[in-house]
C-alpha cells in the first residue's frame, strides 16, 4: 500500500495536499478551515474492507459517526460502500437522512432515552447494543409497547487493560457495558423475555489502542462468554469487536518510548490479530467492527493562520530570564480542535506558507482564546515546535490528521464562529460545511424581548430552538465547488 503521507508534496514554497495547494487555499477563503481528502476516506475504508475480509469473509464494519458526522462525510462513506455506527438519537437521524438503510445502522449509547430506543426500534435499525441490565428492561417494554421484538447486542466489560489514554479507556472497569459476572443472567433474560431478540456481544474496548493485546484478550474473554450463552440456549449471530484502532499522529516509525499519539500498527496488523482469534475459535461468527479514527484520522488537515507574534523571556524560579521563547498564535484553539486541550492531544503541524524552508527553529504554539491553557503541545514531549526560522502573521499552518473527533466537537467559545470545512474531490474544492456567521452564534439564543413564558419553576415544555444540528453541514448534492487551490 501507498504510504498515507505519499499525497502530501511540497511544490515550489507551498504544501500540497491531495493536488490542492493548502496555502493558495488559505489566501482565498477564510481561515480557521477544515480539508478533507475524499481519496483518503475511500483508501481507509477499502484498507480496512480488504484487511478484516481476507481473514475472516463474514465481517462487516460499521463506521462510528461520532468521529465526524458532517452529512458529506457520512455520505462518502456510504459510497465507500460500509455501515454506520450511531450513539445517539441525533446521529440516526443524521445516519437515516443521508441514505443508510435501517439495516445498515447499529445503535449505541451508554445513556438511550426512552425516545431513542423508541425511534432506534421503530426504525429498524440491525442492533441496539445494551449498556447495562436497567437498559434491557427499558428496552424490552418500548419494544414491547411498539409490539416489535428489538433485536439487542449486550455490550460487556470483559476488564482488560487498554494501552491508550486514560480518557479513551471503555473496558477496564469504566462506565460503559455490563460487568462480565452479570453477562450471561443479562443474555438468560434477553433470550427469555419475547420483546427482545439477542443477537451478539459487544466489545469496544477504548480509542487509540496502540497494540493488539487488548482486542485479543477481549475476544479470547468473549469467545467464553458466547460459549457459555450457547449452552445456556441463548445461539448468538456475530461478535461485534468494536472500533478503537489507532492512527499514527506523531512521526516517529518505531513509537520509542511508548507513547499514545504513536502507532506504529497498520491496520493490517490489527486485522491480524483479531481474524486470528476468530477463525481459530469460532469461524461461523459474523464480525462486527465499529471504527471511527481509523477511518476519517487521516482524512483531514485544519488550516490556520499566525495572527500574532512575540518574543518573551523565559525565567527560572527567582525570576531571572534564563532565554527567550518564540510565540506564534494562530486563529484556532480548542473552540476548533477541542481535544488539543481536552486530552493533551498532538497534532503534527507545518507551515504550509514555508515547507520549503527547514523547520530548525524552536517555537511556542498558541490559539486565539483567552485561557492560558490553549497552547499547542509540542513535539515529542518539549514545549516546543520547530518551524522554519522566519515564520511570522500571515503563514500558513497546517495541522495534520485532524479528520476524527475534530469538527464534531467545535464551539463557538470566546464568540469565535465554528470553520468551516472544504473536501478535495475528483479534483475539485466543494464546500462540505459553512463556517457560522455572526447570526448562527446567536441563533438559539431567546432575547430579553423574545422570551416565551414557560411558566412556573421547571413545569411545562422547553421552547425549542426550530435549528436543526447541523444547519451548515451542506450534504453531497448541495455542495458548491469552490473551484479553487489548484
Ligand atoms: N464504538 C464505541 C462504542 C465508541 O465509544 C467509540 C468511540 C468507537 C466505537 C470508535 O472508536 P475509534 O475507532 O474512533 O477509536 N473524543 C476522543 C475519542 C472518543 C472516543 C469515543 N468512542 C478523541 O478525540 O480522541
Amino acid at each position: 500500500m501507498a504510504h498515507p503521507d505519499s499525497d502530501i508534496t511540497v511544490s515550489g514554497r507551498h504544501l500540497v495536499f491531495d493536488g490542492v495547494d493548502v496555502a493558495e487555499l488559505a489566501r482565498r477563503v477564510a481561515t480557521p478551515f477544515f480539508l478533507f481528502s475524499s481519496r483518503r476516506i475511500h483508501d481507509n475504508v477499502r484498507g480496512m474492507v480488504d484487511a478484516f475480509t481476507r481473514r475472516h469473509a463474514d465481517t462487516e464494519i460499521f463506521y462510528a459517526s461520532k468521529a465526524c458526522s458532517n452529512l458529506w462525510f457520512l455520505d462518502q462513506v456510504r459510497r465507500a460502500g460500509i455501515n454506520v455506527e450511531v450513539n445517539s438519537g441525533g446521529e440516526l437521524w443524521k445516519a437515516l437522512r443521508i441514505g443508510f438503510a435501517p439495516r445498515q445502522i447499529i445503535f449505541n449509547g451508554v445513556a438511550k432515552t426512552r425516545d431513542e430506543i423508541r425511534d432506534a426500534v421503530r426504525a429498524g435499525v440491525r442492533a441496539l447494543m445494551v449498556d447495562s441490565v436497567f437498559e434491557l428492561e427499558r428496552i424490552a417494554e418500548v419494544a414491547g409497547e411498539l409490539g416489535v421484538p428489538a433485536p439487542v447486542d449486550l455490550r460487556v466489560d470483559v476488564n482488560v487493560p487498554t494501552l491508550t489514554h486514560p480518557g479513551l479507556v471503555t473496558a477496564h472497569g469504566g462506565k460503559a457495558g455490563i460487568d462480565l459476572d452479570d453477562a450471561p443472567a443479562a443474555f438468560a433474560f434477553a433470550g427469555a423475555h419475547a420483546a427482545l431478540d439477542p443477537r451478539g456481544l459487544h466489545l469496544h474496548v477504548g480509542s487509540q489502542i496502540t497494540g493488539v493485546e487488548p482486542y485479543v484478550t477481549a475476544l479470547e474473554k468473549g469467545l467464553d462468554l458466547v460459549d457459555a450463552v450457547a449452552g445456556g440456549g441463548v445461539r448468538l449471530d456475530h461478535l461485534n469487536a468494536g472500533g478503537g484502532f489507532a492512527i499514527p499522529y506523531r512521526d516517529r516509525p518505531a513509537c520509542e518510548p511508548v507513547d499514545y499519539f504513536c502507532a506504529a500498527l497498520s491496520i493490517d496488523d490489527y486485522a491480524a490479530a483479531v481474524c486470528d482469534v476468530i477463525e481459530r475459535r469460532r469461524p461461523d461468527l459474523k464480525l462486527l467492527l465499529e471504527p471511527g479514527r481509523s477511518v476519517a484520522g487521516n482524512t483531514a488537515l485544519l488550516v490556520t493562520t499566525v495572527e500574532n507574534a512575540k518574543v518573551k523571556g523565559r525565567r527560572d524560579d527567582s525570576g531571572r530570564r534564563v532565554g527567550d521563547d518564540r510565540w506564534l498564535t494562530i486563529d484556532a484553539g480548542f473552540n476548533t480542535l477541542l481535544e488539543h486541550t481536552n486530552y493533551r492531544w498532538y497534532y503534527r503541524t507545518v507551515v504550509a506558507s514555508r515547507a520549503d524552508e527547514p523547520a530548525d527553529t524552536s517555537f511556542r504554539l498558541a490559539g486565539p482564546l483567552c485561557d492560558g491553557g490553549d497552547v499547542f503541545a509540542g513535539d515529542d514531549d518539549t514545549v516546543y515546535r520547530q518551524f522554519p526560522k522566519a515564520t511570522a502573521p500571515g503563514d500558513v499552518v497546517v495541522l495534520f490528521d485532524a479528520g476524527a473527533y475534530s469538527l464534531e466537537m467545535m464551539n463557538p467559545y470566546n464568540a469565535r464562529p465554528r470553520a468551516a470545512a472544504y473536501a478535495v474531490e475528483g479534483g475539485e474544492v466543494r464546500t462540505i460545511r459553512l463556517a457560522d456567521t455572526l447570526d448562527d452564534m446567536i441563533a438559539a439564543d431567546v432575547g430579553p424581548d423574545d422570551g416565551a413564558d414557560i411558566g412556573h419553576a421547571a413545569a411545562g415544555p422547553g421552547v425549542a430552538a426550530d435549528v436543526g444540528p447541523d444547519a451548515a453541514d451542506v450534504g453531497p448534492d448541495a455542495g458548491a465547488d469552490s473551484r479553487t487551490g489548484r
